[in-house]
C-alpha cells in the first residue's frame, strides 16, 4: 500500500530549497596564490571565506596568521578528493561562489612524479565539480543565477609559442607539453563540461607565471632570491633564453575579483601582465635588485652566482599572454610592470626572513638535493 504521509514528506524533501550564505568557498588557500587572494578579498571585500586546503609542502599557514580571529574567515584542513568532506563543505557553508585553486603547481616535480599531480588536479576537480552540481541542482533559480565556480588554470595548457607567434587567446588550442599543463588541461576541459552539460556556472581563467609574496621557493623567482642570499648557485636552465610571461600576484588576484564580480559564466577570461622576460632577464633583474636593496652583502655581484645546468626535459620555450578580453570585457589592466613588481618582490623576501627559514626547513632541502644535486 502506498504510505501518502511518506511520499509527500519526500516530495517535500526533494524540493526543499536552500539559502546561500555570503561565503565564498576557497581550495587552495594556503598555497601562494590562493593566500594572496583570500588576504586581499577579506580587506576588499564583504563576504565570509571558508579556505579548504590540505596542507601538502606547498601549504603554510604562516601567510594567513594576520586573520587569527577574524570572524570571517575560517580554514579547513581537507583533501578535495575527499567527497564527504567537500559535499559538507557545500551542505554547511552554502556558498554563492566557490574559487578553485588547490592543486599540485610545480612543472619539475610533476616530472619527476606525475601521479599526485593527477589525482589532484583532476581527481580533485572532478570531485569539486560533481558536489557543486549536487548542490547547484538544491537551489532555487534565483539562487543559481548567483552561483560562480571560478576554475583557477594556467597559460601553460596552451602549451609552447616560437619567437614570432602571437600570444595565447582564449581560442588557443590545447596543447600540453608536461605532466603538470596536462592534468590542468584535463581539469579545464571537464570544468567546461560541466558547464555545457550541467549547466553549472563555472568561469575558467587561464593565468600566465605569478610572482610576488609568499612564493614557495621552488619557482624561478623565489628560489633565485633564496640562493642569491645564502651565496647558492643560482641555476639557469640550457641556455637560459626561454621566455615566461611574467604578472604580480596582486594583478593576478585582482583579475580574479573582477572575474567573480562579472565573468559570464561558460566564457574564459585570458590573464597576463604583459610582460615577457628570457630566463636570464628575469635573474638578472633579481639579482640587480638584490644588488641595490642588500648592498652589504658579500655576494654582490649576486649575477656571478649564476650557473648554466642540464635543461628540463620537454622545456616550453615561450608563453605568451593577450589579455585584451579581460582588459575590454570587465575593466580589468594590471597595475604593476614587471620593474615594479620585482622590487617589490624581493623586498618583501628580504624583510621576511623568517618565513623563508620556516619555509625552507625540513622537505625542501631534499627536494633541493634531488633536483639540483
Ligand atoms: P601552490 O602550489 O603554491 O599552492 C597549492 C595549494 O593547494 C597549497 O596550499 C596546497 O596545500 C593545496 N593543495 C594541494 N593539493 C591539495 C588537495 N588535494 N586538497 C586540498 N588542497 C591541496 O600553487 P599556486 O602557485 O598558488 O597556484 C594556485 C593555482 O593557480 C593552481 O591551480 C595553479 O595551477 C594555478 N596557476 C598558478 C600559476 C603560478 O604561476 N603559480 C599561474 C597560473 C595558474
Ligand atoms: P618555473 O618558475 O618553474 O615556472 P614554469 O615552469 O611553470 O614556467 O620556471 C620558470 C622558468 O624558469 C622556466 O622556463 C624554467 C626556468 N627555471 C630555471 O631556469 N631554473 C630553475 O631552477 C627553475 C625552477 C626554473
Amino acid at each position: 500500500m502506498i504510505d501518502y504521509g511518506e511520499a509527500a514528506s519526500l516530495l517535500f524533501e526533494s524540493t526543499l530549497m536552500l539559502t546561500m550564505s555570503n561565503t565564498v568557498v576557497v581550495t587552495g588557500g594556503a598555497g601562494f596564490i590562493g593566500s594572496n587572494f583570500i588576504l586581499q578579498y577579506l580587506m576588499a571585500e564583504s563576504a565570509a571565506i571558508v579556505n579548504v586546503d590540505k596542507l601538502t609542502y606547498a601549504g603554510s599557514l604562516i601567510n594567513l596568521a594576520p586573520l587569527q580571529g577574524n570572524s570571517r574567515y575560517r580554514f579547513l584542513c581537507g583533501d578535495i578528493c575527499d567527497r564527504e568532506l567537500i559535499k559538507q563543505v557545500f551542505s554547511e557553508h552554502l556558498p554563492t561562489a566557490v574559487v578553485h585553486f588547490a592543486a599540485e603547481s610545480h612543472v619539475d616535480r610533476s616530472i619527476r612524479g606525475p601521479e599526485q599531480f593527477i589525482r589532484t588536479n583532476v581527481q580533485g576537480t572532478f570531485t569539486l565539480l560533481e558536489e557543486a552540481r549536487e548542490y547547484l541542482s538544491r537551489l532555487d533559480p534565483q539562487q543559481r543565477d548567483r552561483l560562480r565556480f571560478l576554475h583557477v588554470s594556467t597559460d601553460e595548457v596552451y602549451g609552447s609559442l616560437g619567437e614570432g607567434d602571437s600570444p595565447f587567446t582564449e581560442d588557443s588550442p590545447y596543447a600540453p607539453n608536461s605532466p603538470y599543463a596536462a592534468s590542468k588541461a584535463s581539469a579545464d576541459h571537464l570544468a567546461r563540461a560541466y558547464f555545457h552539460t550541467y549547466g553549472l556556472p563555472v568561469v575558467p581563467s587561464n593565468c600566465s607565471n605569478n610572482y610576488g609574496p609568499f612564493q614557495f621557493p621552488e619557482k624561478l623567482i623565489p628560489l633565485v632570491i633564496n640562493n642569491a642570499l645564502r651565496g647558492d648557485a643560482l641555476p639557469v636552465y640550457g641556455d637560459g633564453r626561454n621566455i615566461r610571461a611574467w604578472i604580480f600576484v596582486e594583478d593576478h588576484c585582482n583579475a580574479l575579483r573582477s572575474i567573480l564580480m562579472a565573468g559570464v559564466p561558460g566564457e574564459t577570461y585570458n590573464v597576463g601582465g604583459r610582460s615577457e622576460r628570457r630566463n636570464m632577464d628575469v635573474v638578472r633583474a633579481v639579482c640587480a635588485a638584490l644588488d641595490e636593496f642588500h648592498s652589504d652583502s658579500k655576494f654582490v655581484p649576486h649575477e656571478n652566482l649564476i650557473r648554466f645546468v642540464k635543461d628540463r626535459p620537454g622545456h616550453d620555450y615561450r608563453y605568451a599572454i593577450d589579455p585584451s578580453k579581460i582588459e575590454r570585457e570587465l575593466g580589468w589592466k594590471s597595475n604593476e610592470t614587471f620593474e615594479t613588481g620585482i622590487r617589490k618582490t624581493v623586498a618583501w623576501y628580504l624583510s621576511n626572513g623568517g618565513w623563508i627559514e620556516h619555509i625552507t626547513s625540513g622537505a625542501y632541502r631534499g627536494w633541493i638535493r634531488e633536483q639540483y644535486g
